[in-house]
């Protein structure tokens, strides 16, 4: 299927190569709000103007779309709207994953190269798995979550819609990450975080005055 990919920053980079690797869907160009970019190419793929185009691209063939938007909360939203379009929400999956049997995957994932899911998992919808990253078993994935690259669940961990744990983060067995909460790069977390909090360091402590997901979001977008 013709597809359309939905920001050509970074993490679009990322998603274009999985898709190319993956040889399922055939990326036809990007779709960015950044005017910039609009004309160019990125990897060598057009960038055909701002995601507002998707209904005209949509006139060209296109069928899908893969989203791969880093701030949690713009990939949900996104992921709502094309749900309720004609236009099919693919995931993108690098070959090199390695997903258990009866791992369960929700919709419009990206899960990049070398990353596994372990027995009994559960992905939700618009969840990243970044490079590298192993999410032991039976553990749960909530709508729109970011794992990193490299980072370690273990086994029985939950990690709630919108939550981001950062790169090379562990989590030990049985901890709930909280709704929208942040783990800093590097943290050891060993108990509950709370929804909405912003934890770091060894073990993770909460951090003072830490940014809400949406200060988070613009703080991420700004270093790219
Ligand atoms: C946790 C994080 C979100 C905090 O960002 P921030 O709100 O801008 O925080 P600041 O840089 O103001 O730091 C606040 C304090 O926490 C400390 N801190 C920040 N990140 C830390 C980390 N990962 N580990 C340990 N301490 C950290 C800072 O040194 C600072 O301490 P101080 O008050 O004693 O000086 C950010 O540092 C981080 O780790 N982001 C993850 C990035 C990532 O994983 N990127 C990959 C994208 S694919």
């Amino acid at each position: 299927m013709d597809i359309i990919i939905l920001g050509a920053g970074g993490h679009g980079r990322v998603v274009l190569d999985i898709v190319r690797q993956a040889r399922v869907d055939k990326p036809v160009g990007f779709l960015d709000n950044n005017p910039a970019l609009h004309g160019r190419r990125i990897d060598g793929l057009p960038v055909l103007g701002g995601i507002e185009s998707l209904p005209e691209v949509k006139s060209h063939g296109v069928r899908g779309v893969v989203i791969a938007i880093g701030d949690n909360g713009v990939r949900r939203s996104l992921g709502d709207t094309i749900e309720a379009s004609d236009l099919e929400l693919a995931s993108a999956v690098h070959p090199s994953a390695q997903l258990a049997s009866n791992a369960s995957i929700g919709k419009g994932v990206v899960i990049a190269a070398g990353a596994l899911v372990c027995a009994h998992c559960q992905i939700g919808d618009y969840a990243i798995l970044n490079t590298g990253c192993i999410v032991d078993h039976e553990s749960m994935i909530g709508t729109g979550v970011h794992i990193c690259p490299g980072v370690r669940l273990a086994g029985h961990v939950v990690v709630e819609s919108g939550a981001f744990v950062g790169i090379g983060a562990t989590v030990v067995q049985n901890v709930r990450i909280g709704f929208e909460a942040i783990v800093g790069a590097g943290a050891v977390v060993t108990r509950d975080v709370e929804p909405m909090t912003t934890v770091v360091g060894v073990p993770a402590r909460a951090v003072k005055d830490a940014p809400s997901a949406a200060e988070f979001a613009s703080l991420l977008a700004a270093s790219r």
